[in-house]
């Protein structure tokens, strides 16, 4: 791990990985069906999961028949995977340098992954690269704030109330691109033919059972956000909370809050000039 955001984000998803799945799960599992419809994962397809986490993208792709390897930097995501999901592969390896031949996978998927990266641009290259002739990448990352009601409501809160000025390794934005030529460019200059990229928006609502559920999950169970939250006063953090929980508060409903989120699923077949 050579440069520091990627340094980082290491450090910080070896210190929460065992929180993933009762924190963030619940929400990241609702675009694994839509990212593998639009990937047209199928029976007997050999599939490279980047990011994989602890696993859910590579055992849903082994459920329809496909032959899934789960890949994650992350030596605690990986044990977590291998112990959830056993009879599949799991191995550590970094997304910006795939340790994989050239021309191995029919599809590669990443289930937010891409943001975590110091290099996304890498990243699509590395898929390019290891996809057969013909083979597809599907990756989904966040809608942009404006189309991001739970992203927004956490970005005001910060905005308001949080000293940015702290020490942190600068990464890409949560959202990566503005628009969807933005990511067609990007795309076509990893190895990937634009004519054939396909973008949508997935929006879902994710369950929380209190309005303190938000800032704990950011505070205990992220990396970014928890990076800058670590580097606040306590006067500053108790003003983000309240902000926070107050927003929350507008998308109660009988079972707690359900808080709308979305995301941008994208895929592309690998150009044959790449
Ligand atoms: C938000 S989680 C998504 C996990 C999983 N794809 C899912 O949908 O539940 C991001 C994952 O990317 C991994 N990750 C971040 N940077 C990486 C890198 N450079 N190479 C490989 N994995 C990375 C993290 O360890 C983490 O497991």
């Amino acid at each position: 791990m050579s440069d520091a955001f990627t340094k980082f984000e290491h450090e910080g998803w070896e210190r929460v990985a065992d929180k993933y799945d009762s924190v963030w799960a619940s929400s990241t599992r609702q675009f694994i069906p839509p990212l593998l419809d639009a990937a047209n994962v199928a029976k007997e397809m050999s599939i490279l999961d980047v990011g994989c986490g602890p696993g859910y993208v590579s055992a849903a792709a082994a459920e329809r028949g496909a032959k899934p390897i789960g890949l994650d930097f992350s030596a605690e995501m990986i044990a977590i995977a291998k112990k959830m999901f056993p009879r599949i592969e799991f191995r550590r390896g970094d997304a910006q340098n795939l340790p994989f031949a050239n021309a191995s996978f029919d599809r590669v998927v990443a289930n937010f992954a891409l943001l975590h990266l110091a290099d996304p641009e890498r990243a699509c290259a590395e898929a390019a690269r290891v996809l057969k002739s013909g083979g597809r990448f599907g990756f989904t990352t966040w809608a942009k704030i404006s189309e991001n009601p739970f992203v927004k409501l956490v970005d005001d809160a910060i905005q308001a109330h949080a000293n940015l000025d702290v020490d942190l390794p600068p990464g890409p934005p949560f959202y990566l691109f503005e628009n969807e030529e933005e990511f067609r460019n990007a795309l076509e200059r990893a190895g990937f033919d634009g004519a054939s990229m396909t973008f949508t928006v997935h929006k879902i609502e994710w369950q929380v059972p209190t309005a303190r559920f938000i800032f704990d999950a950011e505070r205990n169970a992220g990396v970014r956000t928890a990076g800058l939250l670590a580097r606040q006063t306590p006067e500053a953090l108790r003003k983000i909370q309240s902000a926070i929980e107050k927003s929350v508060q507008s998308y109660a409903h009988e079972d707690g809050f359900a808080i709308p989120k979305a995301t941008y699923v994208v895929t592309a077949s690998k150009s044959d000039r790449a």
